[in-house]
């Protein structure tokens, strides 16, 4: 939701905002702008890509080593130049870029309209720029002190950095619930919404925690609280790559992230399995692991694809560990007043680790008195910061706004939890443990396999990319996976798409079958195999098209669908992480086929900050 970026030192400013913006482009994409500072203050903004900024810069003059940039994903205000950020304070003594939502906007717009401002865009961000103005014009205090103290009248988010005009050598950064990274340089600070602009220029980061500010010349940084209790800054080091977040020769990184499913799955054992594949360890539980043997029940949170992850989770717990799961939406679960017991133990599953209606909830969790845990990709965010222990998955950095590898690896993690609970708490065998680590260790090159299928991927994906609706149909582990790829397929081609546990399509959507509805049943060999054969011949006998992901080797039903797509032999608990790679390589391809943006698909974007 929105990108930030900025910098201060000697070098020119343009050139590392537009690149870090470029990187930053997957959590928001609707309009992009830039406030370069050289004495003078000029702001540069338009509506579309970051691709539209640049074209928009051209023959402008772009001097200084100071400054700013911004990408949107909209939240007050349609996309429109006047709405994109920079946005400049009515008296011009500010510039201020901002991720988040200032939820009293309203009311502060409104006292600052009978103190004589006006207003030019419909954005919540403008009124932070004039309240900033405001204090600072009538306290006659310092640029930094009017930020601080705005910072106090504000209820909401926010990521944002602020210049001012008369006080031009400096760049204020605070945060509140929007994440903020700082790089630091020799003579130069770098700032951004994620460590993915810094990376290339130095690898010592501050992350600022919740209200936090910074305030920061090209030789200084001060931290101080926004209650103004002085910090002391914490430099991190990055282990991130630099190749890890380029495209690598793909044509979309949600390709790059498909085929790197083998990598990033090995990356989420690595340390964790055993050399000799008799034992599995997860270093972020050994302080909470009595809890989760004894746990009573486990509620598992999360939003989108991370919730359909949970959801492969409770299958597991349940039939591995014999523990009793809840999944639930992270925007439910905050706001309808959950019974949460103190042995409860949360699992909150995101990428991002920044999902604001995921933080909440793990909040709401932790007043009640249960143990949080997560489960998170991106290191340093906010979500491993806030809970009691958790894995991070290792799967590298997700750019493409669709999640693909981010999935995989929770599920890994998700099996390894449960293979772990279930042999503690000895409701699997020795020797179905040791079977688990084993064909766990299997599933990369099983992966790998699976993506030599790309021509049929690719023939099936031409056959069908002009229908206007897609079933996905699955039982038992696979029915996660059904709602995953009609998700993967909707979010990125615009297809309709609906995900259904096999059985219930008997109760309402047999009725949209005809031979113009494309149906993908994952159909692997597991105890349902023989009722899903009967699904299939239900959706047959009314002419649907049936798209079946199938075990290597199934003659059944190669006979029965239109298109089968074989998976390597697998476990059933382990089957979800071979079954969602022929999906997600369907979504790709009818998504790339009807010339839709892979991986910035419309009024998406990759990190949801806002609720
Ligand atoms: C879908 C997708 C989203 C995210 C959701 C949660 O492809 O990426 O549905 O899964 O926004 O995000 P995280 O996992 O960052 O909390």
């Amino acid at each position: 939701m929105c990108g930030i970026v900025g910098y201060i030192g000697q070098k020119d400013a343009y050139p590392i905002l537009i690149k870090g913006l470029q990187r930053l482009e997957y959590r928001g994409y609707d309009s992009a702008g830039i406030a370069l500072i050289n004495g003078d203050t000029r702001t540069y903004k338009t509506k579309g890509k970051v691709s539209d900024l640049e074209n928009y810069c051209e023959g402008k003059n772009i001097s200084g080593s100071i400054g700013m940039g911004h990408t949107r994903w909209a939240t007050h205000g349609e996309p429109n130049d006047v709405n994109a950020h920079p946005h400049v304070s009515m008296n011009g003594h500010f510039v201020v870029i901002h991720n988040g939502i200032i939820e009293n906007y309203g009311r502060l717009k409104s006292r600052l309209k009978t103190r004589g401002y006006n207003f030019k865009s419909e954005t919540d961000t403008e009124v932070l720029a004039n309240l900033i103005e405001y204090i600072y014009l009538k306290g006659k205090v310092s640029a930094d002190v009017a930020v601080r103290l705005a910072l106090t009248k504000v209820v909401g988010a926010f990521g944002i950095l602020v210049a001012c005009k008369s006080e031009n050598n400096k760049l204020v950064a605070a945060r509140k619930g929007s994440p903020l990274v700082i790089g630091v340089g020799r003579g130069e600070y770098f700032f951004a919404s994620d460590a993915s602009p810094i990376i290339e220029y130095t690898d010592s980061v501050i992350y600022l925690n919740d209200n936090d500010m910074a305030v920061v010349t090209k030789d200084s940084l001060q931290l101080m609280t926004i209650n103004n209790d002085k910090l002391e800054p914490k430099i991190q080091k990055l282990n991130l790559d630099i190749g890890e977040i380029e495209k690598g020769g793909y044509d979309h990184f949600m390709l790059k992230e498909i085929f790197e499913q083998a990598r990033s799955i090995n990356d989420t054992f690595r340390g964790r399995v055993s050399f000799d594949k008799q034992s599995l360890h997860l270093g972020g539980l050994y302080n909470v692991t009595d809890k989760l043997v004894a746990a009573k029940r486990i509620i598992i949170i999360g939003c989108g694809t991370s919730w359909h992850a949970g959801l492969v989770g409770e299958y597991l717990f349940e039939e591995l560990a014999r523990i009793p799961v809840e999944v639930e939406y992270a925007s439910e679960f905050r706001y309808r007043n959950p019974v949460i017991y103190k042995d409860d133990v949360v699992i909150a599953i995101s990428q991002s680790g920044e999902t604001a209606d995921t933080l909440a909830a793990i909040k709401l969790a932790k007043e009640n008195g249960a143990t949080v845990l997560g489960i998170c990709n991106v290191v340093g965010s906010s979500i491993p910061r806030e809970t009691d222990g958790g894995v991070y998955t290792h799967a590298g950095p997700e750019i493409g706004v669709a999640s693909t590898k981010a999935f995989t690896a929770q599920v890994t993690v998700l099996t390894m939890m449960a293979v772990i609970l279930g042999e503690k708490r000895k409701t699997i065998s020795q020797e179905k443990y040791l079977k688990l680590i084993e064909d766990l260790t299997l599933i990369p090159d099983k992966i790998d396999k699976i993506l030599s299928y790309n021509e049929m991927f690719k023939h099936i994906s031409e056959k069908h990319k002009d229908s206007e609706n897609f079933l996905y149909l699955g039982r038992g582990f696979q029915f996660p996976v059904a709602l995953e790829g009609a998700l993967k397929l909707k979010e990125i081609s615009y297809i309709h798409a609906e995900g259904y546990p096999a059985a219930e399509m008997k109760h309402g959507p047999i009725a949209l079958i005809d031979e113009n509805m494309p149906v993908v049943v994952i159909a692997t060999h597991d105890k349902s195999y023989e009722k899903i054969v009967s699904n299939i011949q239900e959706v047959k006998a009314r002419k649907g098209i049936v798209i079946a992901i199938v075990t290597e080797g199934d003659t059944v039903l190669k006979d029965i669908a239109d298109y089968t797509l074989e998976i390597p032999e697998v476990s059933e608990e382990l089957a979800p992480l071979l079954t969602v790679v022929p999906l997600q390589m369907l979504s790709y391809y009818i998504a790339v086929l009807r010339g839709c943006n892979v991986d910035q698909p419309r009024n998406l974007a990759k990190s949801v900050t806002v609720e």
